[in-house]
Formats: structure tokens, C-alpha cells, sequence
């Protein structure tokens, strides 16, 4: 490092920290980093080597030692009045955190039996070279390594006892963390119960939960057609995930796991393979791409090879993590603050390009809303030639400081637009003009809105801007909605012909007006016809997702549809009673409660019911009398929805209330249950069965 003076070395690493404190929050609290990893981890490096130069500067609480937490303690809420730095700091740099509209819950803390600590990490082979060789000095010959992947998730840790998983604990601030057992538990590779013999009475495994691509893709898709923003990757996607309220949500989100770290009081292993390679015998979730190898070489061949490979896997990994093999070395050789002595990781440089922004176009979305897209000097980047590249929102483009002809930072991460991560100001060509984000809707001249919390603009016209027209009916006709058969194309061509503007317009269409479409002849035409007369058979809650209320996902409508039965009665719940509905946030039910309110979308409900589509929940199929006159409370997490186990009740002839009392036959208890429920039953000498238990009651 050049030399720097003590009092420059101060001012420098006292904005460092301060700058990386914030950075840490916006990753892991927020689920929403404003700098790449990599530009994260230079700072880092920047402030290490300072505090190595002048140690007594170094502060007590300083990034380099204090890993960075997931715990929200409220104070940094992202549209609350907090007057804390971290606000300040994110209102200073002009960026507005997106809303969440997916209820965060509040989770019990719980203080880890052993820290819960990071990793160092390198860029640099000669780095991972360098700490084998240094090891092997000290030890006198070549190591085993456990050479695995860094998979880009969220650090968790998984308690067993007696065989059942007891507790699953975020890393929090290393200390303590989240207990997010409830929501873990929606997670199918995640055994509740260890199979074989074996395990020890009590112990810990720790390992990363997160979200493959192809749940990613799919997840991003849907919050763009409910109109919310997207993740920005795989890592953020599965941290939000983990911390929702609603477990039936995150058993929707596609969640996975590995382990890769066992912790416990005696264990019988002489090696982490070992110990990993019994974890994976009881039925745990390990990854099979772990290998031992021997010395630094061999260690940069596994590095080596998954450099390239990695880009095949099904989710996302951010670089190696090198373990030393033999638990009793692992041990001599301890921890320092903040990272094992005994691992490292090497971290994947992302790929980059750089090449020339040409202009921008501001593309608008289905629910209105604006995004710049990057058009690029096509580059080639990882195996395709990238000629667009997303901007996401003026604050990402004022955070840029981005000009039209600047030389621009392209990365691919998986998503399916690159994005730009950075400009190159030494090449600014002079004169380069900063660009105007419009004002008024590119598609329908509307002005534009920008929702305070939010750090989209909108074009609020939206019973009347073309492309939010064409794209209502997109989704409405998408298969997980009112299955229809037509295509952007064949939409575009019915509203350019004047044919459909309101959704029910589709319902009155003829065959006639089917047959000027372009290479449409009568066999087209009968099958879209056909298509029209199946939907009206749609179950509701389908019905519900396809009219397009902001923010009524898959998940929620069938949350709807089964707390409110049919329209009238959604329709007629103020927002207050929608918010009191399980599951339902503030802002979900502040959007359905403001889509009823609009006399357009009422009649609309009007004409899509005279067309013949479902407005009410199908009436449940009795199923047997098995629970005839029996009322069963349920509490906790299950195999299946709390939900679909209620209709299950209803379906062979029991009742569900939702609290315990003297009429109560059962308490139907899941992982997690309810403490006032279960305390209730035992006073009351309730039954408590679990789902096996349920059932055999219903002869399943
Ligand atoms: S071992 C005591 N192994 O990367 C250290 N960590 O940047 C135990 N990670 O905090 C960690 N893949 O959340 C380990 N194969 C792997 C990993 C891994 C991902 C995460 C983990 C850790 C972070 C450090």
C-alpha cells in the first residue's frame, strides 16, 4: 500500500467504515445491495490494509471484524421516519429503498452456541497458494483440503436433537440471529426427522439456503406481472424469501439447501469429509461436488475447473471455499475474530465487458411502470453478445452518474438482462450529455408518478396507455391464469383492430372478427374459441390472479379466494378487515381495497361475471363423515398449507375454528406451534395430534 499519512489514514478509515457498515446493511437486511461484490470486497480489502499499517486507528466495531448482520431491528425501516445514520446516509445518496409489500415477520432471537463467523476470501490464486503453502510449512507436508463450492445464499443453522430439527437460526450478527424455523421447514430438502441410526444426541449443521436460477426466473416473472420489483439475484431473492411472515409464501418460492459445516460436543470424526459424508447418511442435504484434495496445486485445479463449469449449475456459486481436512489441526488452529484459520475462499471475479452506451429507451410494463434499458455497442460477455443491458430506475442511473456515449461496465448475472454495474469516467467523451429520465409516459404521453416509497416511476394511465392495455390482457390470458389460447401477438393484433379494450371484450369476440387475423383460418379460430368457453370453468382464485390486482400474486389470490369465498364479499372488505386476513399485508390490502374501489374495475367484475366466469370458490367436495361434529384447531407448520389441512377438515365433515376452547376436540399441531394454543389444550385436556395422527382420523 502507498504511504499515507496517520491523519489521512484516519479520515480514510473512518469513512470506509461507515460507507461498508452501510453497504452491509443494504445487503443484508434490505436484500438490496447498491455495489457489487467485488467492489465491496476491495473497499474491504482497502480498510484491512490500513488498519494493518496504523492498527491503533482501527475501530472497535470496524467491518474487518464484525460480520455484517440480518437482523432488522426496525430502526432502519425503509419508509419509516427513523432519523438513524443509516436512513440519513441512504436519503444523502438520494436513493429510495423499494417498498416491501411481502410482510416481514418478527422472529425470535436466539444466541448461537458457537459464533457464527465469515470466511476470508481472495481474488487471487497466488493468494489460495500462498495460505496452503504457509499451512504446510507450519505442518511440516502436504494437507488434505476439502475443496467445495461458495454457494450464494443465506448462512443458516440448522439445530438437531434427538433426531428432529429443533431450530433454524439466520446468522444474525454472528452472536445471535433470527429463528426462521417455521419458514425452513417449508423446505423439502430439509428433513424435520433424521432417517438411520447414528446421529449424535445434540448437534448443529450449518450451510447455506438458496434459490436456483430456475425458481429465481420464475419468482422475478411473477413480481413483475403483479407489478413489484424484481430481485436483483438468486441471493437477495432467497434472504427476503427466508424472512417472510406467511410460511405458506415461502413454500411457494423454491427455496433449496446444503450443508457443509457439522458442529457438536464430541464428535466421533477425525475429518470434515467424514463428518459431512454422515450428514449426507442421515439424510441431509450436502453437496456431492465436494472434494478432498491434496496441496496448493491440486486445490487450483478444483478452482480451475469450476471457474468454467460453474456457469452449468442449477444456482448460483460466488467462488471455492478451501477447508482444511483434519478436524484435530482445524482445531490447533482456531479462529480469529472474525474468520476460521483453517478455511479460505476464493472468490469468482464476475465477468465483465466493457463497451459504449449508444442511447436509452424507457420501456413500460405491464402494471405501468418505466425502465431504462441500456442500448450497448454490442460486446461479446460469457458466450453471447450483449447489445442491451437494464438501467433499473433513475436512482440506479443518478447513483451511475451515467451519460449517453460513457464506456460502461457490463455483467451477466444470471438474470436474463445484463445489467451495468459502473462507468469508465477516464474514457467520458467530452460534452457527454447526462439523459433527461422522461416525465411524461413514452407510450401514451401520461405523466409519469413515482410512489414515494418506491424507486420506480409509473405511468398511472392504466385502463388507457396501450402498452398496459395489451399487456393486462397478456397476463389474463397466461396459462396459470385464464389459460387462453393467444399470444402477445395475436393480442396486439386484436387491440390494434379496435376489438378488445376492456378484459371482457375477449368474451364477445366472433368468429367473424377471428378470421381477419393474420394466418388465422377456421380451425384457429374454433380452438380459440374453444379456449374461451374452458376458461369460464377457471376455478375463482384464478380468476382473482388474472384481473391484475397490483401486487395479487398466485399465492395470494388463493389466500383470497379461501378467506373470502367470492367477489362480493372481497369487494365489499374495506382495506381494514383485508389486512387483518392471514397473510395479507398493509400494502397488498391497501391495493386490492383501491382496485374495488374504482367503478371501471367494478363493472368489469360486472361484465366478467355476465360472460359466465367463476366469482366464487367451488364448493368444497364432501368427503367422507369421518369428523362429523368434530372441531379441530390447527396450529404450526405442515407438510401441506394450514389452508388446504382446513378444507381437509371441512371435507370430511369437521369444523375448523381458529382457537381452542371447551368444544374443541383436537389441536392439530405442525412444527412450531402456537404456545397460548398448546398451553390451552393441555389445560383443558385437549388432544394434541400431529399430522400422522390427523390422517389416520380421516383414514388416509
Ligand atoms: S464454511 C466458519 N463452506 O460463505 C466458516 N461457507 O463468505 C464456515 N458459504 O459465511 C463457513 N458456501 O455463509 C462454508 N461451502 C461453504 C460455503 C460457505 C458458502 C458462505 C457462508 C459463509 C460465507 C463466507
Amino acid at each position: 500500500m502507498a504511504k499515507i499519512s496517520k491523519s489521512a489514514a484516519k479520515e480514510r478509515i473512518e469513512a470506509l467504515s461507515t460507507e461498508l457498515k452501510r453497504h452491509n446493511y443494504e445487503y443484508y437486511v434490505l436484500n438490496n445491495p447498491v455495489i457489487t461484490d467485488f467492489e465491496f470486497d476491495l473497499k474491504m480489502q482497502e480498510l484491512q490494509a490500513l488498519e494493518a499499517l496504523y492498527p491503533d486507528l482501527a475501530l472497535p466495531d470496524s467491518p474487518t471484524k464484525v460480520v455484517g448482520s440480518d437482523i432488522d431491528t426496525g430502526e432502519n425501516a425503509s419508509s419509516g421516519s427513523s432519523g438513524s445514520e443509516e436512513a440519513l446516509l441512504r436519503v444523502d445518496k438520494n436513493l429510495v429503498v423499494p417498498s416491501e409489500p411481502e410482510p416481514r415477520a418478527k422472529f425470535e432471537q436466539i444466541e448461537h452456541k458457537y459464533p457464527m463467523l465469515s470466511l476470508g476470501n481472495t481474488y487471487n490464486r497466488e493468494d489460495m497458494e500462498a495460505f496452503c503453502t504457509k499451512l504446510e510449512a507450519d505442518s511440516g507436508g502436504e494437507l488434505e483440503y476439502s475443496c467445495e463450492l461458495k454457494f450464494d445464499g443465506v448462512a443458516i443453522c440448522l439445530t438437531y436433537i434427538d433426531g428432529r430439527l429443533k431450530q433454524a437460526v439466520t446468522r444474525g450478527d454472528g452472536v445471535k440471529g433470527d429463528n426462521v424455523i417455521a419458514n425452513v421447514l417449508t423446505i423439502k430438502s430439509i428433513p424435520q426427522q433424521l432417517k438411520g441410526t447414528g446421529w449424535p444426541r445434540e448437534f448443529e449443521i450449518r450451510g447455506e439456503i438458496f434459490m436456483p436460477w430456475s425458481a429465481f426466473e420464475a419468482l422475478n416473472r411473477e413480481k413483475e406481472e403483479i407489478g413489484e420489483q424484481p430481485f436483483a439475484n438468486p441471493r437477495n431473492a432467497a434472504s427476503g424469501s427466508l424472512k417472510l411472515q406467511s410460511s405458506a409464501q415461502v413454500a411457494g418460492r423454491g427455496l433449496d439447501c446444503v450443508l457443509y459445516h457439522l458442529l457438536g460436543e464430541d464428535l466421533p470424526f477425525k475429518t470434515h469429509s467424514e463428518a459431512i459424508n454422515a450428514a449426507a447418511g442421515w439424510g441431509l442435504p450436502v453437496s456431492e461436488l465436494s472434494q478432498v484434495r491434496k496441496g496448493a496445486a491440486q486445490v487450483l485445479d478444483y478452482i480451475e475447473y469450476w471457474d468454467t463449469h460453474r456457469k452449468a449449475l442449477p444456482y448460483a456459486t460466488d467462488g471455492v471455499v478451501i477447508k482444511i481436512n483434519d478436524l484435530q489441526l482445524q482445531k490447533r488452529l482456531g479462529f480469529t475474530a472474525k474468520s476460521p484459520r483453517w478455511a479460505t475462499a476464493y472468490k469468482f471475479k464476475p465477468e465483465q465487458a466493457l463497451t459504449r452506451l449508444n442511447s436509452i429507451d424507457y420501456q413500460v410494463g405491464r402494471t405501468g411502470a418505466v425502465t431504462p434499458v441500456a442500448n450497448l455497442e454490442p460486446v461479446p460477455l460469457s458466450g453471447t453478445v450483449v447489445k442491451r443491458a437494464s438501467l433499473h430506475n433513475k436512482d440506479q442511473m443518478d447513483l451511475l452518474d451515467i451519460r449517453i456515449g460513457d464506456w460502461v461496465y457490463v455483467e451477466k448475472g444470471g438474470e436474463i438482462i445484463p445489467k451495468i454495474t459502473g462507468v469508465e469516467l477516464k474514457k467520458r467523451p467530452d460534452g457527454a450529455q447526462k439523459p433527461d429520465f422522461p416525465t411524461l409516459c413514452p407510450d401514451c404521453g401520461t405523466p409519469l408518478v413515482r410512489d414515494s416509497d418506491e424507486a420506480r416511476h409509473y405511468c398511472p394511465n392504466q385502463s388507457g396507455c396501450p402498452t398496459q392495455i395489451k399487456a393486462a390482457f397478456v397476463h389474463f390470458v397466461s396459462r396459470d391464469a385464464m389459460d387462453i389460447l393467444a399470444g402477445e401477438a395475436t393480442i396486439d393484433q386484436l387491440y390494434n383492430l379496435g376489438y378488445i379494450r376492456r378484459l371482457s371484450d375477449l368474451f364477445t369476440l366472433t368468429k367473424e372478427q377471428l378470421m381477419v387475423l393474420d394466418g388465422w383460418q377456421e380451425k384457429s379460430c374454433d380452438n380459440f374459441l374453444a379456449s374461451l368457453q374452458k376458461s369460464k370453468g377457471v376455478p375463482f382464485e384464478r380468476v382473482l390472479y388474472a384481473i391484475g390486482i397490483r401486487h395479487v400474486g398466485k399465492t395470494t389470490a388463493k389466500t383470497l379466494a379461501g378467506a373470502f369465498n367470492d367477489i362480493d364479499t372481497l369487494a365489499a372488505a374495506g382495506q381494514e378487515q383485508l389486512a387483518q386476513t392471514e397473510d395479507i399485508g398493509p400494502i397488498v390490502a391497501a391495493s386490492i381495497a383501491e382496485w374495488f374501489a374504482d367503478e371501471g374495475n367494478r363493472s368489469l367484475i360486472e361484465a366478467l361475471r355476465s360472460a359466465g366466469l367463476q366469482m366464487k370458490a367451488a364448493a368444497r367436495e364432501q368427503l367422507s363423515n369421518a369428523l362429523e361434529g368434530v372441531s379441530i384447531v390447527v396450529s404450526g407448520v405442515f407438510s401441506i398449507s394450514r389452508e388446504e389441512l382446513k378444507a381437509l377438515i371441512e371435507a370430511h365433515g369437521g369444523t375448523s375454528p381458529s382457537s381452542v376452547s371447551g368444544k374443541t376436540g383436537y389441536l392439530l399441531a405442525g412444527a412450531n406451534p402456537g404456545d397460548t394454543k398448546v398451553k390451552k389444550a393441555n389445560a383443558l385436556n385437549i388432544p394434541i395430534i400431529d399430522e400422522d395422527q390427523f390422517y389416520k382420523l380421516i383414514g388416509r
